[in-house]
């Protein structure tokens, strides 16, 4: 990504793609969609997706690509010259640029997971990860693969050193300034990511007691609906497709004028959505497989690390795929992590007036201090329960407050802020206009109607939620 823009569509397709395939993906969406209950969070998912996200994304670009400006000058130059309450709205900027300092940490954290089991499935014979084989973690006896997880992510040193390694490759892509070369190593490695999922889903099809665990996947069960489904599936959607958070601003201002920005959009939320969808038909399957609907209900952030070694343990050169697996969603990671580092140092060196160097230190200096608390929220610090004031929360660890605070409440509010600034200081037909450029638009009437009517509710909903009010 250059200061003059990409170099046509499939540059920005590719660069947008790229942040918002990773993470959320592959380790988030499957263990929410497994506790929030399978079929009728994946169906709330795709609709919110289908509505919500989309009027929000395409929004985001909008601003950046009629701007040129980051979020914090974005909201500045289309608030200029308003008072009072719409004035205010220019602050949205800044939330817009506070919620990436705050995904970072706790996303270099998990990349520290992936490159753990990269390393992991290197050396040890995959046998030792067999869903059958038990070992103990905290002298509770429980499978093997869980307990190799809990030992590894309760050892203070060693989590920090993969931590440390994901970050430091995370700052030379940075340093270095090789986004060109990620643009073609994109190419190759997204369609080997997809073609590999595909393959893994295939074989989880023919494990013994998969069928349940489809069914559990693609067939809603009403019954397992409330307003949690809805506030974890939104709260999934701005991670997944990297919204609320400045970056999709920015990538739309490194866009030409004349390019497509309808189509351009389209495929990002389609290719994000389909890498989410397949990770789950790889994943839920076989938790179920291996140990039922209530195994599925209790997961947790290690869903991916503790499933997926069983899995590989299950077939002869499973070590290889395991490898392969885990090297695939480690370039993943590192290309979103390299998205939240770029919008962070950028906006650090430009509100600071600091040099881009400079401001990588103190990005950096950031990352590793909250990353090492939240690692050790897992060793040291477990007991540490930053949210136990409040019951709803008590028992979230500082990963899962972090991730609470950004997903569920900074997010929403950033929202909050771009819907105001489309609806209110642009003007929703001045802003429709100008998305239209003259080309035809299916899903105008759907954007103005999320605009308007379903964004704002839905986003206090999702708020009010958050103040534990709701049960
Ligand atoms: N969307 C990325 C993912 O799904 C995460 C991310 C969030 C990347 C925010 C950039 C910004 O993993």
């Amino acid at each position: 990504m250059k200061k003059d823009g990409f170099s046509g569509k499939l540059g920005f397709v590719l660069a947008a793609a790229g942040s918002a395939v990773g993470l959320g993906n592959i380790w988030r969406f499957p263990y929410l969609t497994a506790k929030y209950g399978g079929g009728i969070f994946l169906l709330t998912y795709v609709v919110l997706v289908l509505t919500f996200g989309y009027a929000l994304l395409i929004s985001e670009n909008a601003i950046g690509r009629m701007t040129r400006r980051s979020p914090i000058g974005a909201f500045r130059k289309l608030c200029a010259g308003k008072h009072s309450f719409l004035g205010a709205v220019r602050w949205g900027g800044w939330i817009n640029s506070i919620v990436p300092l705050i995904i970072l940490p706790y996303y270099c954290v998990i990349g520290g997971w992936v490159t753990k089991y990269v390393a992991a499935l290197l050396v040890n014979p995959v046998s030792a990860f067999h869903k059958d084989a038990l070992a103990t973690h905290a002298g509770k006896s429980m499978s093997a693969s869980a307990a190799y997880f809990l030992n590894f992510i309760s050892d203070p040193v060693g989590s920090t050193a993969f931590f440390l390694v994901f970050v430091i490759i995370t700052a030379l892509v940075i340093a270095c300034g090789v986004e060109k070369g990620i643009e073609r190593f994109n190419k190759i490695m997204m369609p080997l990511l997809i073609l590999l999922c595909i393959g893994i889903c295939v074989y989880c099809m023919f494990l013994p007691g998969a069928g349940a665990g489809f069914r559990y996947y693609l067939m809603p069960d009403v019954r397992k609906f409330s307003y949690m489904t809805v506030v974890a599936a939104m709260g999934q959607l701005f991670f997944s497709l990297s919204i609320a958070m400045g970056i999709m601003i920015t990538y739309g201002a490194y866009m030409r004028r004349n390019e497509d920005l309808i189509s351009g959009v389209n495929q990002v939320e389609i290719f994000d959505t389909a890498v989410a969808f397949l990770a789950g038909m790889m994943i839920i399957p076989a938790v179920v497989a291996f140990g039922g609907e209530k195994a599925a209900e209790n997961a947790g952030v290690g869903l991916v690390f503790i499933t997926m070694p069983q899995v590989f343990a299950g077939f002869a050169g499973g070590r290889i795929f395991g490898v392969m697996f885990f090297v695939l969603v480690l370039f993943a990671a590192a290309t979103s992590a390299v998205s939240l580092m770029e919008t962070n140092v950028q906006m650090v060196s430009q509100e600071m007036r600091i040099s881009r160097f400079k401001a990588i230190l103190c990005v950096l200096g950031e990352v590793i201090g909250i990353g090492v608390v939240t690692l050790m929220g897992y060793s040291l610090l477990s007991h540490v329960r930053p949210l136990g004031f409040i019951e709803k929360y008590r028992n979230f660890d500082i990963l899962d407050t972090l991730d609470f605070l950004s997903n569920s409440v900074l997010m929403p509010v950033g929202a909050i802020f771009t819907t105001v600034l489309v609806v209110a200081v642009v003007g929703l037909e001045k802003f429709s206009h100008y998305i239209r450029s003259g080309r035809p638009w299916r899903r105008e009437f759907l954007f103005q109607f999320c605009m308007c009517v379903v964004v704002i509710p839905c986003l206090l909903v999702v708020l009010l939620n958050a103040t534990g009010v709701l049960k």
